[in-house]
């Protein structure tokens, strides 16, 4: 049979004939190759860096191929990504290929390969998005039938990908509240690895919905090649990385379809969320770069914007909301040159107040005995002080202690016939957002405070509990399998509302801290809350994991008290700022119980932050050191996209005397450009031996710079930390 390889380069939309076809999806450093012959299986060839001319046809010719979207059914000893029961209760798939094409989208190539089941008019379209101006392809499916009745959905995942076996390990990230993003890596070894979220309204407060696979042995943060796996989705997810007894590991990613069978009705499409994945021969902070690059051109929500300092009510005064104080931290942000004032939980209640966590979720109304002056008086203060105001939601939730409940009983997510499982505060429960009523009523919540209060310039959008009972009072009997996933739907289509009307709002995902970090929501949400741990040393671990798979630009880190109030630790205040000052700078802090002397130490450490912003949150990441691998010290930089500005960040994590250090060498600079040294937010009376001096790229990136292990005071031995400018001297 005669093959034929077609790359996109100068064709706008290409319909492909009747004879055996490989097609490229490349991106600028990466390729995907696949094949589409008309009436056989779809299959994926290749997938690794960019491959050129001859290369390409040999590939397609020589490689060891997989199914591009294994099916369950006519092969049944290997997982599926789609298993399905045709409505005469056939419990198999055959599918080949129909058609296949290319086209040209906005930045990127489209690729379709559509499938159809050699029996039943049963339909998938594979579609692969690569994007041009990052080392990204999107890879998700798309399922239909003209079968009489409903189809049964089974198992459905977004994509698969076969990855050669060897010495291949995978990071992922996992966790609980308080503690999110922990990384762990291991070797991919026989037997599947299956990670998975259940949480139904959040997804990573556990395990992720990304990984990394590192293909040449142990995990390298700079060398070897690695694949990076993003599925962008928000609720129940499930990767499955399967090894059995052929030459590779075999991963499926997609929703997961534990108690969410799908009817499918006839000439409905199900589409899957995206699977992203990239490649990098720069080690795990290469993909991590690619994601980040990708996440700022076209994940995540004002991505171009640079995000305000800020401080954050909650733990400064937790719901202990009033006027005065509002005002008092209102004027000690502004002093210390912060942008954004943000008064978290508490200020709302109508019949019922918000005094604690066991009222008033749902009724959005300003408590009027807390705030005489209402919203506007606290806009009005902020704008006094030259600050911005924002404000704290949760606006999928309710109480039944409150009069959205009594109004409205059918609307919380309940299984039918069935008690109540409640939540926050013995009250709490979860709105059911597969209702429309009920998305029409959270899209008020949010429209409702803009029109009234056009200059909110803010909202932390919570969200404290997860589906605890499964149960629905508006989806018919025969869907409430469908529950997380039209949860789910609901939520987009109001984060779709909100941002149609509201694009330059800043709205933050928060979920009793780190749960919503996901791409599946970002594209709505400008940051996400990285933990309700504000603890600076635990934050280095999280922050480190987070980061595999999410820009700095999107973690909110911020300057808590001490003794911290998850952990009790008392960690000085310059570590907790060089930690929060790693990622979008806030503070989350009462500072009428600061010293003046510390106050002034943050009124610095925000104007240089307002220096290096630019590069922290727009620039690339270079891990160097992990906290992870227990040397006593960690280490990042962040690297301009010119590489004529760079920071670097250097933290011991250890606390022992006369622990020797390893010194650092950088990465990611130019090794033939010049470069001053300028700490950042020092302490030490006297300036580091290297303070102003200039050396070149390589010389830093091949021995780094002697940092002392302790600061020039009495009082800070342990925690000792660095921030150091790096500047091209032209
Ligand atoms: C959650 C959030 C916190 C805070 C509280 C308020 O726990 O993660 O940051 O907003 O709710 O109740």
């Amino acid at each position: 049979m005669t093959k034929k390889l077609f790359t996109l380069a100068g064709l706008c939309s290409l319909v492909l004939s009747a004879v055996a076809q490989t097609l490229s999806v490349q991106t600028p450093r990466t390729t995907l190759l696949l094949s589409a012959t008309q009436g056989e299986k779809a299959k994926i060839i290749y997938y690794g860096s960019r491959l050129e001319g001859s290369d390409l046809e040999t590939a397609a010719r020589v490689e060891l191929t997989q199914d591009a979207y294994p099916v369950y059914g006519m092969n049944c000893p290997v997982e599926a990504a789609l298993s399905v029961q045709h409505p005469d209760g056939n419990c198999s798939l055959d599918l080949v290929v129909e058609n296949a094409t290319q086209r040209e989208g906005a930045g990127c190539t489209i690729t379709t390969i559509e499938l159809k089941d050699k029996l039943y008019p049963f339909h998938v379209s594979l579609v692969y998005k690569a994007w041009q101006d990052a080392d990204v392809i999107e890879m998700w499916s798309e399922i239909s039938h003209q079968e009489k009745k409903p189809v049964r959905l089974v198992q459905y995942a977004s994509a698969y990908l076969p990855v050669r076996r060897g010495q291949v390990w995978v990071s992922h990230l996992s966790g609980s509240w308080a503690n999110e993003g922990q990384l762990t890596q291991e070797p991919l070894t026989p037997g599947m690895l299956v990670i998975k979220n259940k949480d139904g309204v959040r997804n990573s407060h556990t395990d992720h919905a990304e990984i990394m696979l590192s293909l040449d042995g142990q995990p390298q943060e700079n060398s070897g090649r690695t694949i990076g796996a993003a599925l962008c989705y928000g609720g129940n997810f499930k990767l499955r990385l399967e090894t059995h007894d052929d030459e590779f590991h075999h991963l499926f990613a997609g929703i997961n379809e534990d108690n969410s069978a799908y009817l499918l009705e006839k000439g409905e499409t199900f589409v899957t969320p995206a699977l992203a994945l990239t490649f990098s021969a720069e080690g795990l902070s290469g993909s991590s770069r690619n994601f980040h690059r990708w996440a700022r051109s076209h994940k995540l929500a004002n991505a171009d914007v640079e995000r305000k300092i800020l401080l954050n009510s909650w733990e400064g005064v937790y719901f202990d909301i009033n006027q005065e104080g509002m005002e008092q931290m209102m004027s000690d942000i502004a002093s210390m040159g912060g942008e954004l004032f943000v008064m978290d939980d508490g200020w709302f209640g109508g019949k019922y107040k918000r005094k604690t966590d066991n009222a008033a979720l749902g009724d959005w109304v300003v408590d009027e005995e807390k705030l005489p002056k209402g919203i506007q008086g606290l806009i009005d203060a902020a704008h006094q002080r030259g600050i911005k105001f924002g404000i704290w939601i949760e606006p999928e939730m309710a109480n039944t202690t409150s009069e959205l409940f009594e109004k409205h009983p059918d609307w919380v997510i309940q299984a039918p016939g069935r008690d109540l499982v409640l939540g926050r505060g013995g009250t709490q429960v979860v709105l059911d957002l597969a209702n429309p009523a009920v998305q029409d009523f959270i899209f008020q919540i949010v429209d409702d405070l803009m029109t009234n209060y056009p200059a909110i310039d803010y909202i932390k959008w919570d969200a404290n509990m997860a589906i605890m009972n499964h149960g629905s009072h508006y989806l018919p009997a025969q869907k409430q399998s469908h529950l997380h996933i039209a949860y789910h739907r609901g939520f987009e289509q109001i984060c779709q509302r909100i941002r149609a009307k509201y694009p330059k709002l800043t709205i933050q995902a928060c979920a009793s801290g780190g749960g919503r970090a996901n791409y599946g929501i970002l594209p709505y949400f400008d940051e996400f809350w990285v933990s309700d741990n504000t603890d600076a040393l635990q934050r280095v671990y999280m922050q480190w994991g987070t980061s595999y798979f999410f820009p700095a630009i999107a973690m909110a880190s911020h300057i808590s008290a001490a003794p911290n109030h998850q952990t009790s630790r008392v960690i000085p205040l310059k570590y907790r700022i060089d930690v929060a000052m790693s990622g979008r700078l806030g503070m989350e802090i009462q500072p009428k119980n600061m010293t003046d002397q510390e106050k002034e130490l943050c009124r610095k450490a925000i104007a240089q932050y307002k220096q290096i912003r630019p590069i922290v949150q727009q620039g690339n990441i270079y891990r160097l050191l992990s906290p992870y691998d227990k040397q006593g010290a960690a280490s990042l930089m962040y690297v301009s996209d010119s590489k004529d500005r760079a920071v670097f960040y250097w933290w011991k994590t250890e606390q022992f005397v006369n622990q020797h250090l390893a010194r650092i060498p950088m990465s990611g600079l130019d090794p033939d450009k010049r470069y001053r040294i300028t700490e950042l937010n020092r302490i030490d009376p006297e300036a580091l031996p290297f303070e102003g001096a200039t050396f070149t790229g390589a010389y830093l990136m091949s021995n780094g710079l002697d940092l002392p292990y302790a600061h020039k005071l009495p009082y800070h031995y342990d925690y000792a930390s660095r921030v150091l400018l790096i500047e091209e001297v032209k």
